[in-house]
């Protein structure tokens, strides 16, 4: 065994792993990448079909990334953001905001930095609730999210989120939130679009909206004590990888508008492009009062999030020193010099090479490549939304029923591609396939390949 392995197995815990079988199995050691493939410590070469956890954007080892680190690298790496600041943070922090706001002036908004997605989500929800009592809405203390949705593993971000599987164990730690219906066609309990095989449910939808209706039900039962709405915009990642129909987001953020609820939106996973836009928020032009991001920020090279706030939050914190309205949140590596580097040249690239405009090219040919999955009997939904594509494995087609959770259908189809040249992990039992922006034609040919040839290995024909 190489040493890499066995010190894995001697030393290492690794995040979401049962370590009893992993301590018997036998990993997959990565060594070298290079635009959308990686490399093992055997040589094998793999497609990096989920961008190494939703994260990279570019490819591995992008020339621009790379050199933005030397640069970096050659004048400081990191020093610290409190009663300090830097040369890098701020100009990203009005690089980031032009982006998000589409606008040249992005005046009013703030960009609080921190290290992942799930503490760009803490900071949001600890920002909201105090923005609340240093306003004087010392009421409105209520959260809303989504069923199944996931926001992070630190405790505030839990508790925004609904996922029996990743929270389970820690109920006891989560302060109580408000659960609202998932705007999830192929599961929605009153379902109506009855989806046939290769016809997008959300195409087919002839509802009214009840997802809509259940939010606003909810927001009123709590009246005065509602404070905000979190939600992952378009698409819900790792706890459904459910896409929502297009539409509910912009209603949903009117109903919140007229009720003074906040809406902070959660874009950890799809900001910057994932979904065909530079924002999941553009494509229904809603402009939420908090935005959480973390992975693909800096391209899916370092760890680096961001919190943007409003103005209207931002300046609940404004105040005399002995007020005590600081925000008293913070972290060590606050507004790191090496990350805000290549965070802006990944912006670079994303307005120049990685256009929205590539973006939903490359997202097409996923999209009719993903097509052929429907002519499996239990594959029950084909989804795409920009670069994601999942496809939700059922034991049978008619009634929508799940595999047992025991069989671990998806994590064995996901085994299985890895012989045939793929790297991807599943959402229970959805088959995510979410590559990096620089997948070539031929590449995204062989991934669905892969992947198609592992269904058939597990659930044969
Ligand atoms: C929508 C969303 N929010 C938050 C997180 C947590 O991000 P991190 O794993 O960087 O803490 C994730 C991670 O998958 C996510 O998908």
């Amino acid at each position: 065994m190489s040493d890499a392995k066995e010190h894995d197995r001697r030393h290492v815990w690794h995040p979401f792993t049962q370590m009893r079988a992993w301590d018997a199995g036998d990993p997959v050691v990565i060594v070298e990448g290079e635009g959308a493939l990686l490399r093992d410590a055997e040589g094998r070469v793999y497609l990096d079909g989920n961008s190494s956890i939703w994260t990279n954007l570019h490819g591995h080892r992008r020339a621009e990334l790379d050199d933005a680190i030397r640069a970096q690298l050659g004048r400081v790496a990191h020093t610290s953001f409190l009663g300090l600041t830097n040369d890098v943070a701020p100009e990203f922090a009005r690089e980031l905001l032009q982006a998000f706001t589409r606008s040249d002036e992005p005046e009013g908004w703030r960009v609080f930095f921190s290290d992942d997605g799930s503490t760009a989500v803490e900071a949001g929800v600890k920002m909201i609730h105090q923005a609340r009592q240093q306003r004087g809405e010392t009421e409105r203390t209520v959260f809303f999210s989504l069923a199944a949705g996931y926001h992070g593993d630190t405790v505030g971000a839990m508790s925004v989120g609904h996922s029996a599987v990743f929270h389970g164990a820690y109920r006891g730690l989560m302060f109580p939130t408000r659960e609202v219906m998932q705007p999830a066609c192929y599961r929605c309990p009153h379902n109506r679009a009855q989806p046939e095989r290769g016809v997008d449910a959300r195409v087919s939808r002839k509802c009214a909206w009840e997802c809509v209706g259940e939010v606003e039900r909810a927001l009123d039962a709590a009246g005065g004590t509602a404070s905000a709405f979190v939600v992952e915009p378009r698409v819900q990642g790792a706890g459904s990888m459910s896409m929502h129909p297009h539409g509910w987001l912009a209603r949903v953020a009117e109903l919140c508008r007229a009720r003074g609820v906040w809406l902070m939106l959660d874009e950890v996973m799809t900001g910057f492009g994932r979904t065909g836009a530079m924002f999941a928020a553009h494509h229904e032009d809603v402009v939420p009062d908090v935005v959480a991001l973390g992975k693909g920020i800096t391209g899916g090279y370092l760890p680096l999030a961001a919190t943007i706030a409003s103005a209207e939050i931002f300046a609940a914190f404004l105040g005399e020193f002995a007020e005590m309205k600081t925000f008293f949140h913070g972290h060590s590596y606050s507004g790191n010099q090496l990350g805000c580097a290549v965070a802006r040249a990944s912006l670079r690239l994303l307005h120049g090479g990685h256009s929205m405009e590539h973006v939903r090219g490359r997202a097409a040919v996923l999209e009719k490549l993903a097509q052929r999955f429907w002519r499996h009997p239990n594959v029950g939904d084909v989804r795409c939304e920009g670069m994601i594509c999942a496809v939700e494995l059922v034991e049978d087609f008619a009634t929508r029923s799940r595999f047992p959770f025991a069989q671990r259908t998806g994590h064995r189809v996901c085994e299985a591609a890895r012989a045939h040249g793929l790297l991807t992990r599943c959402v229970g039992d959805m088959l995510v396939l979410m590559p990096p922006y620089c997948v070539t034609d031929d590449q995204l040919a062989k991934a669905a390949d892969a992947l198609w040839r592992a269904l058939g290995e597990i659930l044969p024909l």
